[in-house]
């Protein structure tokens, strides 16, 4: 039997922090007091014009091949979780195949917005469990500062950029433990950029435009009810699962869903503070985080549960 194991991580975030403080000087109307109450929010990061959803990747693609101790050129499968692809096509997965030089890997992007990461993780382990492949990097790259509308407050303090790698390889043990995977397109208006490119112009609108309180109260009746639907079907009580590493979009969000799941609040895994809302690269990059500060040690049970545009969600458990 062939299962899938991490064999590396890593993340990356590009520039120097942008405080609450830098948004209110650059001309955004809110207050820190406002963000951090409500989100938790205090920097973010953004990509300097031209800097693109693969440059993120590449960086974050390579620590986590370091880690390995693995060549790109041994790479068979190349999946990318991206809303902001570097270019309508080809898929940004080809993008940074190249610039990783590697030649020959399946490569294709998967989209299902914040929950992106969790979707590829699990396709990937599909793609391990056939046989059909053995090297798989699994990326999750986000640039959402290009989407944002600067003088809509209600989204523009909430998103960053960044993005975080998995380097998952053929193992005769299990490191995935189980995974789950949902979506319900009827709720597609609560959170979507509905514009698009036709005959040489952008129609619609190309901003993120969200319901924040209709996500809020989808996100939190999921994620907790995700993650033990994805426990249940592995048969791994909760208890015996080390950390949790939810999205990292909102810090209430992951405090509720932490607290309805019973884990002790040092057992969360929270980068938002931080990162701001990094969508597809959240939970990577807040995984890397704790495995580089010591947190996550081997042989521990972590649980990665993910919601997003579309509506989409899931959750992956793995022994890291
Ligand atoms: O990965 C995608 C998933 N996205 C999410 O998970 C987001 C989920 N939603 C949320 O995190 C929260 O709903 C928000 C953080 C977006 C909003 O928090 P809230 O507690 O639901 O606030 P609200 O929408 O009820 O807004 C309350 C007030 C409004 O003022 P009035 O009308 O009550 O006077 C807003 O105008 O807060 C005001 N407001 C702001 N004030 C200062 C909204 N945005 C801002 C802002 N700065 N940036």
């Amino acid at each position: 039997m062939t299962f899938a194991r991490i064999a590396g991580v890593g993340g990356y975030l590009p520039g120097e922090p942008v405080t609450n403080q830098d948004l209110i000087a650059r001309g955004v109307d809110t207050d820190d007091a406002w963000i951090v109450s409500r989100t938790g929010i205090r920097t973010r990061h953004f990509a300097a014009q031209g800097v693109t959803s693969s440059d993120l990747a590449l960086e974050a693609s390579r620590r986590a091949l370091a880690m390995a101790g693995m060549e790109a050129g041994a790479l068979d499968l190349i999946l990318v979780a991206t809303s902001t692809p570097d270019m309508i096509f080809p898929s940004t997965a080809t993008i940074l195949q190249a610039k990783l030089g590697n030649v020959g890997a399946a490569a294709f992007d998967l989209q299902a917005v914040c929950a992106g990461f969790v979707y590829a993780l699990s396709v990937a382990e599909k793609f391990i469990r056939s046989g059909s492949h053995k090297k798989v990097l699994v990326v999750g790259a986000d640039v959402f500062s290009r989407i944002l509308d600067w003088n809509d407050r209600n989204t523009c303090v909430l998103f960053g950029d960044g993005a975080g790698a998995v380097v998952l390889e053929a193992a005769e043990y299990p490191g995935i433990l189980g995974t789950a995977i949902h979506a319900d397109g009827s709720k597609n208006a609560i959170l979507n950029v509905p514009g698009q490119v036709s005959g040489g112009k952008v129609t619609g609108d190309p901003f993120l435009r969200m319901d924040g309180q209709a996500v809020f109260k989808f996100a939190v009746s999921i994620l907790p009810s995700v993650a033990q639907q994805t426990c249940d079907t592995a048969g791994v009580s909760l208890d015996e699962v080390s950390w949790l590493i939810p999205h990292q979009a909102n810090v209430r969000i992951i405090e509720f869903t932490g607290k309805k799941l019973g884990m002790k609040p040092e057992q969360v895994i929270v980068t938002v503070g931080e990162h701001g809302n990094t969508s597809a690269a959240s939970i990577p990059l807040a995984l890397d985080a704790a495995v580089r500060d010591g947190r996550i040690q081997h042989g521990q049970k972590v649980i990665l549960v993910g919601v997003g545009g579309g509506f989409t969600w899931g959750a992956v458990l793995l022994r890291f």
